[in-house]
């Protein structure tokens, strides 16, 4: 039997390789070179599938020029970087990594969130400068996290997972979401389903947990930003551009919001240089999944939805089923 040509955009796991070597031909960029859009279209013609990454840009162009391609396996479970409507339309099936990436995720979101309410990183950085010279009473006061009110703006598996979290914090949790939870899940959450502007105008902290699209792009602008208590607190661990950046920036420095943890950015990864100026901004390099049992995990998920596509089942995460109706104009 034919063996499947696949391309793995990116650098992954010694094991993730061997698993898609056991049944594929397989193409790695262990190096991690970046490829250009043309380079990434050279390498995936004549492939069969590919596993990639959120740096990888699959577009109506770029599957053009790959008619071969039956599955694309992304390594994370947003997929804004993937037109799946064009996959879709050409019979390409599209996969992502939900659930092995959870608990990580809303881990980390509580850590930009204490870090922003306890001034973490800007405490770190004033004694590696050598400038703690003394102790005193009000210094460097930060806010109390325990008892104070959690919103949770998309309360998918990861916004639970920052909402269970809550409890040990004796928290109260708000969310919004498109769907209301089962009134047995809000009541173990102990969270209160309330319109986004109600949780802007109640929360003491703000978790953005939710998918970017055209509909949630600058969800989070001036407008909303100016709802917020300005003892508030944003964490973002969704994506960039679901919160206006300028906008955010502006209200930091102007003392309108009290901190912000963020991961995730417009542009990434270029950040805005105002971000840089603000010691009430806590900023990470989107790692919020970035454990090295996770990442193995969503890796290896990725190939396994890739290796059920190819050889013709419907991979498990698999996120647009009317592909396989597609007639795949070729
Ligand atoms: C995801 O999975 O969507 C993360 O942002 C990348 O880990």
């Amino acid at each position: 039997m034919m063996r499947s040509k696949i391309l793995v955009t990116r650098e992954v796991f010694d094991d993730t390789l061997a698993f898609l070597a056991q049944s594929c031909e397989v193409e790695s960029n262990q190096a991690d070179a970046a490829f250009s859009p043309e380079e990434l279209a050279r390498r995936l013609a004549g492939k069969d599938g590919m596993v990639c990454c959120l740096t990888d840009a699959i577009d109506a162009k770029l599957l053009a020029a790959c008619p071969r391609l039956k599955a694309v396996a992304n390594i994370a479970v947003g997929y804004n970087n993937i037109d799946v409507a064009a996959c879709s339309a050409r019979g390409v099936m599209v996969t992502n990594t939900p659930g092995v990436l959870d608990d990580s995720t809303a881990d980390f979101a509580w850590a930009l969130l204490l870090a922003a309410a306890r001034r973490v990183a800007e405490l770190d950085a004033t004694l590696r400068a050598g400038n703690w010279t003394h102790w005193q009473l009000k210094q460097w006061m930060g806010v109390d996290i325990h008892g104070a009110t959690l919103g949770i703006i998309g309360m998918g598996r990861i916004g639970q997972a920052i909402a269970r979290r809550a409890a040990g914090f004796d928290m109260p949790v708000l969310y919004c979401n498109r769907k209301r939870l089962d009134a047995d899940l809000e009541k173990r959450l102990n969270a209160a389903w309330v319109s986004k502007d109600e949780l802007l105008a109640r929360a003491d902290f703000v978790v953005l947990q939710l998918p970017y699209s055209k509909e949630t792009h600058h969800l989070i602008g001036a407008a909303e930003l100016a709802r917020m208590k300005p003892t508030a607190i944003l964490v973002n661990t969704a994506r960039g551009g679901v919160v206006d950046d300028a906008a955010l920036i502006e209200a930091l420095g102007a003392g309108r919001l009290r901190a912000a943890g963020l991961d995730v950015y417009e542009g990434e990864p270029k950040l805005h240089p105002g971000f840089l100026k603000l010691k009430n901004a806590v900023l990470a390099p989107h790692v919020a999944s970035s454990t090295e049992a996770t990442r193995a995990r969503m890796a290896m998920t990725a190939a396994k939805n890739l290796v059920a596509a190819l050889a013709g089942g419907t991979p498990p995460n698999l996120l647009n089923p009317e592909s396989r109706q597609s007639s795949r104009p070729r």
